[in-house]
Formats: structure tokens, C-alpha cells, sequence
């Protein structure tokens, strides 16, 4: 059978009135793109990592461009295989925390940034690049369409640490490490030219 192609579509913020639900829920008026992007994430965060179904929509996804990597075989429908998910300025104030310590309530202060998050590729699809296409297609979107001096923020599950350095991001420690979902995670940074 010949490989699938990939492409993506993106979804601009659905808007504060937005009615997000879950995939599953009916009535569901969430957009296509979107609900194609939380059959992904359902998938990846909550069936394989254990994290829960309710958090799964926060208040970020009403104000955040969403992006859906489609995979496409011949002579079959496109399927969801890829997602992530940026979130403009401003960023909810970071609680400094350390593995020793719970959080304390010393804020770090920075210039307004953009963070991805909800990186997520389909268990079949991984190791093909396809996460890294995602991450390169949001970070030049930033490059030309935001009103920000082109600071990038991820908050980054240990195990793939190692992924976002390899595309550019640099852990800053200051940021600690904390517990997410019984999942620890750095703060990693990146700086993009600003077109
Ligand atoms: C993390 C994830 C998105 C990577 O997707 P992927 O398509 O397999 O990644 P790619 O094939 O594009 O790899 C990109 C680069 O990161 C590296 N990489 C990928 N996964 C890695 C990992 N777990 N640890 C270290 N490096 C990793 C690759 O070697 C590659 O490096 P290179 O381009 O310099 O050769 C995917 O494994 C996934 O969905 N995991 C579960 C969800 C998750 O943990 N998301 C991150 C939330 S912070």
C-alpha cells in the first residue's frame, strides 16, 4: 500500500461564545478542525498518558489557533493523526516550583510570549518527523503573525525534553519543574525572528 500523505489545517480561536465539548458529546457544535484535533488529543493525553477527560478543554482552547495534521491513503478518508495547539499573550502568571517543594507564591516575570502546548502525534504516525513538522509550521506562523517580540514558550513533559532542544528550545531552570497530571514538566524557551 502506498505511504499516506500528510497535511494540515488550521483552526482560528473558536471565540469566548464557543460551546467547546468533547468529540463524543452531542449536541456538539465545536468546529471540524477542532473536534478533528480533539479526537487526537482524547487519543494521546487521556487514553494513553492517564490524564483526565474533564481537564482535557481548558480556557485556552476558546482563545488559541488550533492545528490538525491529516494523514491521507489512497482511496481513503483523511485521518487525524497529529495536533498542537498556540496560545497567544498573555500567559497565566507561572508559579516558581522545585521537586523539593510545593509551589511557592514567587511568580517569574517575562515579556509576553506565545506557548504551544497539546504536541501530540497518533502512536502510528511517531517517528516519521511529523512532530517536528507541526512544531516548525506553528513557530513560522508566529514568525509572521504575532504582535509579540517572537518569545516562545512550551512547558515540556521530561521525557520529551530532549525533543524541543532538539528543535531549538532551551530549558530554563528558573521555571522549576512541577507536576502536571502526575506528569513532570520544565519550561523550555525559544526565540523566533519576527517578520
Ligand atoms: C512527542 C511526540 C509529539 C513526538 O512526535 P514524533 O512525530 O514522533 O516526533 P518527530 O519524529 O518529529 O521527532 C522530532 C525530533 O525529536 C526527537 N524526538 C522525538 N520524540 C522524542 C522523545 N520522546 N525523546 C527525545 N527525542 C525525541 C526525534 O529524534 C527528532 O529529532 P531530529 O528531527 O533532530 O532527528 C510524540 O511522541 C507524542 O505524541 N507523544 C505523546 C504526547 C506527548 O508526550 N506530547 C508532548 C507534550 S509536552
Amino acid at each position: 500500500m502506498a505511504s499516506p500523505t500528510f497535511n494540515t489545517s488550521i483552526q482560528e480561536p473558536p471565540g469566548h461564545n464557543a460551546k467547546l465539548v468533547l468529540p463524543t458529546e452531542d449536541p456538539n457544535t465545536n468546529p471540524t478542525v477542532f473536534n478533528d484535533a480533539m479526537k487526537v488529543r482524547m487519543h494521546v493525553f487521556v487514553d494513553e498518558q492517564k490524564c483526565s477527560a474533564e481537564a482535557e478543554i481548558d480556557s485556552d482552547d476558546t482563545r488559541s489557533w488550533h492545528w490538525v495534521l491529516y494523514a491521507t491513503s489512497t482511496g481513503s478518508t483523511r485521518t487525524p493523526a497529529g495536533v498542537i495547539r498556540l496560545v497567544p499573550p498573555p500567559q497565566a502568571p507561572h508559579l516558581v516550583a522545585s521537586k523539593s517543594e510545593s509551589k511557592s507564591g514567587k511568580q517569574e516575570q517575562h515579556e509576553a510570549c506565545i506557548k504551544l502546548t497539546r504536541v501530540a502525534i497518533m502512536p502510528e504516525y511517531r517517528g516519521l518527523g511529523l512532530g517536528r513538522k507541526l512544531v516548525e509550521t506553528a513557530l513560522e506562523w508566529a514568525a509572521v503573525h504575532g504582535r509579540w517580540r517572537g518569545l516562545i514558550l512550551v512547558h515540556a513533559q521530561v521525557d520529551v525534553e530532549q525533543m524541543y532542544a532538539r528543535l531549538g528550545f532551551e530549558t530554563d531552570e528558573s521555571l522549576g519543574r512541577w507536576d502536571e497530571e502526575g506528569i513532570e514538566h520544565v519550561g523550555m524557551y525559544k526565540r523566533v525572528v519576527v517578520h
